[in-house]
């Protein structure tokens, strides 16, 4: 019964402190400042479960088509260069400010499958920069973009130049 009331005390003391911390405003909110090294942890990992759990039943269609790619392309300039850079191409200040920041997606996107990439373009990230695009666009364009993002790994910026060029080229036809 000691043990019991013991635990109970503790738990409520440590709930006490927390709630005055949350009182306080100590917390750093300052885009400015990065989380700790902890709360990052925390975040990342959540982050990580919930995009693989809710993607997990996506079936990925064929995304090896160029005039796909080259329409994920038109999008990929006109929504996501000023967070993300692409080769050859710094973000812009509203990208370069926000934190967390986004990543570059050549280096980053290795690390996860076509669904997820799916996912995380239809439905952005909570608390971050990251927009969802599910509520502006159909499904069909987000593969066309994912099918371009999926090409960024090693692309120079010639190579990205290329592609602005022959999507030019198509719209003056
Ligand atoms: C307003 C800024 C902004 C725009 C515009 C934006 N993103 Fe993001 N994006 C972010 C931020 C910030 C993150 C990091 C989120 C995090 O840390 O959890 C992110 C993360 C991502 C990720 C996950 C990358 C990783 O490795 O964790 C992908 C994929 C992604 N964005 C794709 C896109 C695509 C595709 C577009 C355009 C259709 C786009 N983003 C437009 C801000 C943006």
């Amino acid at each position: 019964m000691k043990c019991l009331l013991r635990i109970v005390l503790t738990v409520a003391a440590l709930l006490f402190i927390f709630i005055i911390f949350i009182y306080s405003g100590i917390y750093n909110i300052s885009a400015m400042v990065s989380h700790n090294r902890v709360t990052l942890k925390l975040i990342s990992f959540l982050t990580d479960n919930s995009i693989k759990h809710y993607s997990e039943n996506i079936t990925v269609p064929n995304l090896t088509d160029s005039f796909l790619i080259e329409t994920g392309f038109a999008h990929y300039k006109e929504m996501c260069v000023d967070c993300h850079g692409a080769p050859g191409i710094q973000p812009d200040e509203i990208g370069r400010g926000l934190y967390p920041g986004p990543p570059e997606l050549a280096r980053s996107i290795k690390d996860w499958t076509s669904s997820q990439l799916f996912w995380i373009t239809k439905n952005g990230i909570k608390m971050t920069g990251m927009p969802s695009f599910g509520k502006t666009h159909k499904d069909d364009k987000i593969w066309a973009i994912v099918a371009f993002i999926k090409k960024l790994p090693g692309m120079t910026k010639e190579q990205y130049m290329a592609y602005d060029k022959s999507v030019k080229e198509k719209d003056e036809d």
